[in-house]
């Protein structure tokens, strides 16, 4: 229990309604492995994205009887299959916001990416949704400074699914304990700060569909697996090395040291995955196809485009403002081939949720 993000629950019930886009984020370092509730094994940072996002309408209504109910509808559809995920969301975060029990909640969430694109909504969703709760919570409380807001929005966000502490705000954010960071927590995640390289506050991230179903192996099983692995202990140590060598290289601007590291990172998560008890594999082949395709380009034209993978077949193909032309045209030429019905999804790295 972290009693000093239980809010008062002495408030007077009032209607309200309010309306949160949140982006999705993509992790450079991985969070892979976690504990009881829903702690990392090691600190993580990603690119916060700009387009891939999830809008979610919160209306809430005062209830009299004390007993907290909720209605999600999806795309406009009441949609009963994501109750249990959002009971268990609700059950963890009640402590922390006691006076939830006073109200009814209408929750409306849209995305802004296909529906099956193979691209995990959870992050944004469970951050949109947050930030809605929060804005009731700096309602009820005025005084809640947008410092206190924003810690608290992925304090919450992460006791739903647990990387999307790091989709409140952008353009980078660290998430958990760290050796360079002296305020990083494994409770909620916190901005770069200031000295972030602005080669990186403009980065692109093309995703490329490689497989737009649903994974065969969902990430929270993913992590779970990562308990009795043989390599978790030496992996969770190879990620705090990650980062603290990464932190550095994104005050720089090192490209080549940036593409090292997150090039390591997304091969090591995967790794993971073939060396586990059960194992399995989320890569494609055609996920390979464009690794080696990208690594062909990249020592052709010395273009600095290098690749991230999330929990599944897709590439994230990462590079700078600058360049985009030219890969655009590497994409459509080279690789749109090796996406399921050629499709691909531009985006870059953004600023954060805002309220809508
Ligand atoms: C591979 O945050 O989806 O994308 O906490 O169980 O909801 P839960 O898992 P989730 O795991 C994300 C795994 C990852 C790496 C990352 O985003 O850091």
């Amino acid at each position: 229990m972290n009693s000093s993000f239980i809010s008062s629950a002495d408030q007077v019930a009032v209607s309200f309604t309010t309306k949160w886009q949140a982006p999705s984020n993509i992790a450079l370092v991985k969070y892979w492995g976690k504990t009881e509730p829903q702690l990392p094994k090691n600190p993580s940072l990603s690119f916060t994205l700009s387009s891939s996002v999830t809008t979610t309408e919160v209306v809430f209504s005062p209830n009299n009887q004390g007993i907290f109910e909720f209605e999600f509808y999806f795309e406009g559809t009441l949609k009963a299959d994501f109750n249990p995920k959002l009971n268990s969301f609700f059950d963890r975060i009640k402590t922390y916001i006691p006076w939830l029990n006073s109200y009814t909640l209408r929750i409306s969430s849209q995305n802004s990416f296909p529906h099956s694109s193979g691209i995990a909504s959870s992050a944004s969703a469970m951050a949109a949704l947050s930030l809605c709760l929060m804005d009731m919570e700096r309602k009820l409380i005025p005084e809640t400074s947008t410092e206190d807001f924003c810690k608290k929005a992925s304090f919450l966000a992460r006791l739903g699914s647990g990387s999307a502490a790091r989709s409140v705000e952008g353009p980078v954010t660290l998430w958990g304990k760290n050796s360079i960071q002296k305020s990083g927590s494994d409770l909620y995640a916190t901005p770069f700060g200031a000295d972030l390289n602005p080669i990186f506050s403009s980065f692109q991230d093309t995703i490329l569909l490689v497989d737009k179903g649903t994974k065969a192996v969902s990430s929270t099983q993913g992590h779970q697996l990562m308990h009795n692995h043989p390599f978790a202990a030496q992996r969770f140590i190879q990620a705090r090395h990650d980062l603290a060598n990464l932190v550095p290289i994104m005050k720089l601007g090192d490209l080549d040291g940036f593409m090292r590291i997150v090039e390591t990172e997304a091969l090591s998560l995967h790794a993971m995955m073939m060396t586990s008890n059960p194992y399995f594999i989320l890569m494609q082949p055609n996920t390979l196809e464009i690794i080696q395709k990208v690594w062909e380009y990249r020592k052709e034209t010395q273009i600095p485009l290098c690749f991230t993978l999330d929990a599944g077949a897709n590439i994230h193909l990462l590079y700078p403002k600058q360049n985009s032309e030219a890969v655009g045209t590497f994409i459509k030429a080279d690789l749109a081939a090796y996406c399921e019905q050629g499709q691909y999804l531009f985006d870059e790295v953004g600023t954060g949720a805002k309220k809508v």
